[in-house]
């Protein structure tokens, strides 16, 4: 088996990805042909071209843009069963989907549309595909808390519907201690938490993320390498973390994906996951990012099946859930 077909069969959950952050230019573009919405960009070609990102702000600024596309339920199925069809064509047998409530009701959408799309997606994609998958509510970082509390607020009535909370957006200067309180409450609601830290942020966020907010996965965390103490506790307490390299390595947080650290954290013992992240903006979906990191940093067999199933034992499920998976990937050979 050649290393790209060995890679799209590894049985694999995808822990980090941002369901707006899949919306490709063509489909961008049908829907602001169908909801008469006028887009930055006069074409998918220059949509693209766009794509040239030095930071994490200069592609949210662009990224934001992107999702105003988004109005409809129908929209958002559309949207939410593209992804899962390309995740089903990467060997994705469970997936917990990041989305931003604050970027849909900022324009007048109501959360029980982007619900009601996003769910029967979902409900779809394991019909058709067997994908499980769970929904991860993300709270914009460069928003207040109290805006937060209010999103909160406003997703109470269909706190059932969802699985966690996340923190995302801009990182720097917006550090995990600004949301301490809110995460109590989300925690009080029995809601599971991650949150973005160490991507652009200072290793100090990874330990405020820990510490503050209780976050039972950390999303990038690869800034950890700079504080050995901080590698160290990730290792002993296998704290999971949702690493994207594709990602990184198009925000500038490293210039290419052969000084990408990912094999560093492993080799210390972290227990790493690779996801996409924002496929649609950052050239590919997540086997492209397994594979890459693969060729770029020369993981073998054995170490891409321990990728894969760290990301199955950090998933939400429970353990039944998760049995099957694990039987299938210990049978895949390692050679
Ligand atoms: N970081 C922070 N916020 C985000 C990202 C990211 O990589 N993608 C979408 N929102
Ligand atoms: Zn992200």
């Amino acid at each position: 088996m050649d290393l790209a077909a060995f890679v799209r069969a590894l049985p694999k959950a995808e822990l980090h990805l941002h369901i707006e952050g899949s919306l490709e230019p063509e489909m961008m573009f049908a829907l602001a042909h169908r909801n008469g919405v006028r887009l930055p960009w006069a074409s998918v070609a220059e949509t693209r071209a766009a794509y040239a990102f030095t930071d994490l702000q200069s592609f949210l600024d662009l990224y934001y843009a992107g999702a105003a596309v988004l109005i409809h339920a129908q929209d958002y199925y559309d949207l939410a069963f593209a992804y899962f069809t390309r995740a089903h064509a990467d060997g994705v047998v469970h997936a917990e989907l990041f989305f931003d409530p604050q970027t849909h009701t900022g324009r007048g959408i109501s959360i029980e549309t982007v619900l009601a799309g996003l769910e029967r997606a979902g409900a779809e994609a394991m019909s058709r595909y067997g994908i499980s998958s769970r929904l991860i509510m993300c709270f914009l970082r460069h928003l207040s808390e109290e805006e937060g509390f209010a999103t909160l607020a406003q997703m109470l009535p269909h706190i059932g519907r969802i699985h966690g909370v996340g923190l995302d957006s801009s990182e720097k200067g917006h550090p995990p201690a600004k949301f301490a309180r809110l995460f109590e409450r989300c925690r009080e609601l029995r809601l599971h938490v991650v949150a973005h830290a160490g991507e652009e942020g200072p290793p100090a966020y990874i330990v405020e993320a820990l510490d503050l907010l209780k976050a039972e996965r950390i999303d990038h965390g690869v800034r950890a390498a700079d504080d050995p103490a901080l590698m160290r506790r990730l290792a002993h307490e296998q704290v999971a973390l949702t690493v994207c390299p594709l990602s990184n390595v198009k925000l500038c947080v490293f210039d290419r994906i052969e000084h990408h650290n990912l094999k560093q954290l492993l080799d210390a013992g972290l227990k790493v996951t690779i996801n996409s992240d924002d496929p649609a903006y950052f050239g590919g979906y997540i086997a492209e990012n397994y594979l890459q990191s693969a060729r770029a940093l020369g993981l073998n067999a054995a170490e891409l099946k321990q990728i894969a199933r760290n990301s199955l034992e950090a998933s939400f499920v429970d353990a039944a859930t998760r049995a099957p998976w694990l039987a299938r990937l210990d049978a895949m050979s390692s050679t």
